[in-house]
């Protein structure tokens, strides 16, 4: 499902992590309304491929119901493509290592317009222009051009965190924003969406079917916490996580992020169709990881306020 210009940006950053990309850049216009372009040097796809990678159900990540469980890359379904292309301008360029020719593919409201060699660089360059022409109530319903592009901002900005090794460049209205080096280093990343100044600790905690690598910033003086957590590298806005983070973190205002990674058949990942949710088998563990991490971060017990939320913006 396609919401908003954020969700097409999240969909085309996954796409572009899946195919190993170290380079990701993501340019937006109007905060996505009028046109947002998401660049990688990724694997790429082949010229014959492309027509494909739009038609639903056509994804190359999965090749049988089995391989669902123990799935180790962000997409699986083959829809964001087609649902993306079904309701904009889309055009897609991408060449893959060793192939002489690129290809370019044009999608309009879901229907092929031109699908052409073209000499390109390796990897995909992915544009999406007026996003829900086809449905104007839809469209409507977008927010202002500053609003979508801050959520755009915050998603690159997750998702730099969550791959240090990947080179994040945003661009609004022709003007460059964030970027990141790609060096592999979380706290380098960290200390520029945090600042270089920022009191950053970090910890790892395990239950028997969970690990959370957990990072905190205090912010002293201050009551209200931001939180982002992953879950095997999925930006994840869950209520579980949501939950255990804001009663347990409440008495530490900060920056917050936790990562966790467990055995990917003990989640359910497709119950979202943004994936943005997931199901947890063991839900408990979440509580535990969390509690022991602010433990050890905070130095003391924190005492668990009735209740629970309020005090959070995720
Ligand atoms: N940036 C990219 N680089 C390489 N291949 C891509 C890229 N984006 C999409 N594809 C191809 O298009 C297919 C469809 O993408 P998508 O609709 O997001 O489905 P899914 O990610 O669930 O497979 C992918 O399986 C992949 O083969
Ligand atoms: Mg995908």
């Amino acid at each position: 499902m396609v919401e908003r210009p954020a969700s097409v940006v999240k969909e085309a950053v996954e796409n572009s992590v899946d195919a190993g990309a170290t380079e990701v850049r993501v340019s937006v216009f109007e905060g996505g309304k009028v046109r947002l372009t998401v660049e990688d040097n990724g694997e790429g796809m082949a010229f014959g491929d492309l027509p494909l990678a739009v038609s639903r159900h056509a994804t190359s990540k999965i090749s049988s119901v089995e391989e669902l469980g123990r799935l180790n890359t962000l997409g699986f379904r083959g829809e964001a493509l087609p649902s993306i292309a079904a309701v904009s301008r889309l055009e897609i360029r991408s060449r893959r290592e060793g192939d002489d020719e690129g290809g370019l593919l044009r999608v309009e409201g879901g229907s092929r317009v031109l699908h052409t060699p073209i000499s390109c660089r390796k990897g995909t360059w992915l544009s999406v222009e007026d996003l829900f022409y086809t449905l104007p109530a839809r469209k409507k319903f977008m927010k202002s051009a500053l609003s979508e592009g801050r959520r755009i901002s915050a998603l690159i900005r997750d998702f730099a965190a969550a791959y240090p090794s990947v080179a994040f460049y945003e661009n609004r209205d022709g003007k460059d924003g964030f970027s990141t080096p790609g060096d592999g280093d979380r706290e380098g990343v960290l200390r520029i969406l945090w600042g270089r100044d920022a009191d950053l600790r970090s910890c790892e905690a395990a239950a028997t079917n969970l690990k959370l690598e957990c990072w905190w910033a205090p912010f002293p003086g201050k009551t209200r916490s931001q939180v982002s957590s992953f879950v095997n590298g999925r930006v994840v806005n869950d209520s579980v996580i949501r939950g255990a983070a804001g009663s347990i973190c409440r008495p530490y205002p900060g920056n917050w992020m936790f990562l966790f990674t467990l055995d990917p058949e003990l989640l359910d990942a497709n119950i979202h169709p943004a994936k943005a949710e997931v199901r947890f088998r063991y839900p408990g563990e979440v509580y535990d990881t969390i509690q022991q991490a602010v433990l050890k971060l905070s130095g003391d017990l924190p005492v668990l306020p009735a209740g629970g939320g309020g005090a959070f913006s995720p």
